[in-house]
């Protein structure tokens, strides 16, 4: 296990020399969000009363949630930036933030006057992130994911706080980029917060903090699924070229989206790896393919992955994730140990141990609240949260199975990490963008 690097190779590693004490007393510490959110009022009145102007890369459904839990989270917070690849993205999205600022009876609710985005301000194309990131305190990022490196990097250079969705990238290179910004800001007072929102949600934290303290004894097992349906599809226009429809649709373009294991079923990956003390696996065996979503318009992603992850010491993790209509869903995660069995997306434990999460009276669990709650009150208290290696690890996870499955490879975390498939498009224009063929396992390169 120690010869797995979970860094990019310049870093030092934060955990690989953990105990299962070391990582007691630090999930301890982030346990109950909160009382990390009360450290806001305690950073003093000048730094709490500061507008912390907020900027969003990504006008699309995340990035409205996103904006509206940044907003809740601090009242000295004013939306001033909005950027995306196309104009009417961004206006409508515009339109409906600007629409919270009076209730149904035109009365102004919390966000008036704190959505203030002037013509200047909004910026359309596929590089609108460096001047949302100029004109900001805080970016929000939740833009289609292969874009994601580079802007991160571009945040990260300038000093920016920073809210960042999942996958963090789509590809190695793209990867190793992001990692070694995130390595570069570590201890000079920015914050990351991932998107892996079940990070922030009380009632996963309390029973992986459960886990960890023997609840189950030693883990021998994992089981994760995000068995699921479809997701949407925008349609297509004739007068749109190949990239337009391809970025209007980018979950189905592995170049764009990383594919759904990485886009969607990364949250499961992240449960398991979280799981295991945020250790590495070894290697990934993984298989797929595409079954009932095979038209054109489903560009080249797969619809479905199998994969067992060898942990080592005789500990697997099995994993599956699809996206098919009609067939039973599932999403859930389970951590088979020598005393029980913990249910990590119900929130119990059975076994040696019973126990199960009940939410605190007046506690509303909210993970994509929480996890700008605690970051505003991270940044207010001058101890800004860092998410890069949740994220970047995560990332990898999801780019393993892919991997292994388009190829039919068994593939190391290491070979993945150093994977060299750079999936970016020829040119960053609206044209041509010929659509690569479907991975077919045993003929298709791991690169
Ligand atoms: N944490 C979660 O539970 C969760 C839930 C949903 C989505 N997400 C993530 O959030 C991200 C966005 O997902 P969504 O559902 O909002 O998709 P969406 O398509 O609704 O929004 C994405 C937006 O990004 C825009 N865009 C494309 N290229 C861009 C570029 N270069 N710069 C700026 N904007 C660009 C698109 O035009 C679109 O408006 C994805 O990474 C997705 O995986 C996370």
């Amino acid at each position: 296990m120690s010869s797995r690097s979970f860094e990019t190779p310049s870093a030092t590693s934060e955990s690989t020399g953990s105990s299962r004490r070391e990582i007691l007393r630090a999930a301890g510490a982030v346990t109950a969000l909160g009382a990390t959110a009360s450290l806001a009022g305690a950073s003093g009145q000048d730094d709490a009363t500061k507008i912390l102007r907020v900027g969003l890369v990504g006008c699309g459904g995340r990035g409205g949630g996103a904006v509206i839990n940044a907003l809740s989270a601090d009242p000295n917070t004013k939306l001033v930036a909005m950027g995306d690849a196309f104009s009417d993205r961004l206006e409508s999205k515009l339109q409906e933030f600007e629409g919270r600022m009076t209730d149904n009876d035109g009365n102004p609710t919390k966000f008036a006057g704190r959505i203030d985005v002037p013509a200047e301000n909004r910026i359309v194309g596929l590089d609108c992130h460096e001047k949302v990131v100029d004109l900001c305190d805080v970016v929000l990022f939740a833009s289609t994911p292969h874009f994601r490196p580079a802007q991160v990097v571009y945040a990260a250079k300038a000093g920016k706080h920073m809210f960042v969705e999942k996958p963090v990238a789509v590809d190695g290179p793209g990867l190793r980029k992001i990692w070694q910004a995130m390595n570069d800001v570590k201890g000079k007072g920015i914050a990351v917060v991932t998107g892996l929102c079940y990070r922030y949600q009380n009632a996963k934290r309390a029973t992986f903090q459960k886990i960890r303290e023997g609840a189950i004894g030693d883990i021998k097992a994992i089981e994760c699924s995000y068995d699921t349906g479809a997701l949407w599809h925008r349609g297509q226009k004739p007068e749109w070229t190949e990239m337009e429809t391809q970025l209007r649709n980018w979950l189905y373009y592995t170049w764009a989206s990383g594919d759904h294991v990485a886009e969607q079923a990364i949250h499961n990956l992240d449960k398991m790896i979280w799981a295991m003390d945020d250790q590495p696996p070894v290697s990934v065996k993984a298989q797929g393919g595409r079954i009932v979503r095979t038209e054109p318009k489903y560009g080249n992603v797969f619809d479905h992955f199998n994969a067992v992850f060898d942990f080592g010491s005789g500990v697997k993790a099995f994993f599956s994730c699809r996206q098919w209509n009609g067939a039973d869903r599932d999403v859930s995660d389970h951590v088979y140990g020598t005393k029980g069995i913990a249910h990590t997306q119900t929130h119990r434990i059975e076994g040696e141990t019973k126990w199960r999460w009940r939410t605190p009276e007046g506690m509303v669990d909210d993970m994509y609240q929480n996890e700008h709650d605690a970051m505003f009150a991270s940044i207010r208290a001058g101890k800004p949260i860092h998410d890069g290696d949740v994220m970047c690890r995560a990332t990898l996870l999801a780019l393993m199975v892919r991997m292994s499955a388009y190829s039919g490879k068994v593939i190391s975390w290491n070979q993945a990490l150093e994977s060299k498939e750079d999936l970016s498009p020829k040119k960053y224009e609206f044209g041509p963008n010929p659509v690569p063929p479907v991975a077919q396992p045993g003929v298709t390169p791991f690169v």
